[in-house]
């Protein structure tokens, strides 16, 4: 499956804890091109344990897939390909450089690869070495504490990489800091693979001003999406906001698909997803979220949620 960068590429970004099989699904139905797992560790994958390769599973929907893998260390990153490899409809191996969070940092991997630019190199060339897969991709931050964001894509692209998602922030800027689209917008202009921008792209005027400025052949879109699946389909064509029946069943579908694939838990796990549903200015939202909090039974549940998304929704974003 051969990318077409004639024309923006929407991407759903890897979040851990929501972006897994069910949202991706639902995701796919409004129109993202492109899709990729949750970060998944290499040691994680060279255990192969039933967790692990759940999360590696795809939609049948997701035609591009990219895996994500976090490491660091040459001989692991090589087991984990090899584990990959044994995979059909795998299209992308991404390798995460932008994780902040301390448990990966400490692990010498995620963003800590921005501070050790050697070791970032073998990692992405050990990956282009060894995966059958069509494509190797890599996602950065602008740097560690400070910005080195040229310095490290031209790596990037120099050790082969075919495409780069860039988040506009250092290490240091976490979730928080202003997002910085004039590095992005320098990436592009010093590489010739193509740039994807992310960072705070959560409305369609903001995925096309963040298009026109930084001239990037994409955008991903990762909190932004989160109880909004419909964005792509509204960044895409412009359309107004959807239906309350749209949302409903849109909701009720990605429910159904929850249960689907983690069984009856998934009742319990759709909860984080229903809190955000639930803000688009609907009566009753607080005491649907306390009622959702201690229902198990996932027939329960599915009725709830069909009841309180059945009314019209006055103000929704
Ligand atoms: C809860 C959460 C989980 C995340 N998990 C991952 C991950 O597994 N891999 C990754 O590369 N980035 C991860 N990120 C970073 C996002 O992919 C993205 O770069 C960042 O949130 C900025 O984009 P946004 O403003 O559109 O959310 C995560 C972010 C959040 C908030």
């Amino acid at each position: 499956m051969s990318l077409d960068f004639s024309k923006p590429l929407f991407v759903l970004a890897p979040l851990a804890g929501f972006t897994d099989l069910p949202l991706r699904s639902v995701v796919k139905k409004f129109g993202a091109d492109l899709t990729v797992s949750e970060m998944i560790s290499s040691n994680a994958l060279v255990y192969k344990n039933a967790k692990t390769m759940k999360m590696v599973e795809k939609s049948p929907l997701e035609t591009p897939y990219s895996v994500q893998i976090s490491g660091s260390k040459p001989d692991i990153i090589r087991e984990a390909i090899e584990v990959l490899n044994e995979r059909d409809g795998i299209d992308i191996i991404d390798l995460n450089c932008g994780c902040p969070v301390p448990k990966v940092v400490n692990n010498l991997s995620g963003s800590s690869l921005l501070n050790d630019l050697p070791k970032m190199a073998k990692a992405i060339e050990t990956i282009k070495k060894y995966s059958n897969k069509e494509y190797t991709s890599v996602k950065i931050r602008l740097g560690f504490e400070e910005k080195n964001h040229i310095e490290i894509a031209k790596l990037v692209e120099d050790c082969g990489a075919d495409f780069i998602a860039v988040h506009g922030r250092t290490r240091s800027g976490k979730f928080k800091a202003p997002v910085d689209y004039q590095a992005i917008k320098e990436i592009k202009e010093a590489l010739s693979i193509p740039v994807i921008a992310n960072g705070d792209i959560d409305t369609p005027a903001k995925s096309k001003w963040v298009l026109d400025y930084t001239g990037a052949d994409g955008i991903m879109v990762g909190r932004g999406a989160i109880g909004k699946p419909w964005i792509f389909a509204q960044m895409k064509s412009g359309d107004d906001r959807p239906s309350s029946k749209l949302i409903q069943s849109v909701i009720i579908e990605h429910y159904d698909q929850m249960i689907n694939f983690y069984g009856e838990y998934g009742a319990i796990l759709f909860r984080k997803h229903l809190h955000t549903y639930s803000k688009g200015g609907y009566d009753g939202a607080s005491k649907f979220r306390n009622d959702i909090n201690r229902i198990v039974n996932p027939q329960d549940m599915r009725a709830v949620i069909e009841e309180f998304f059945a009314q019209e929704v006055i103000i929704y974003e």
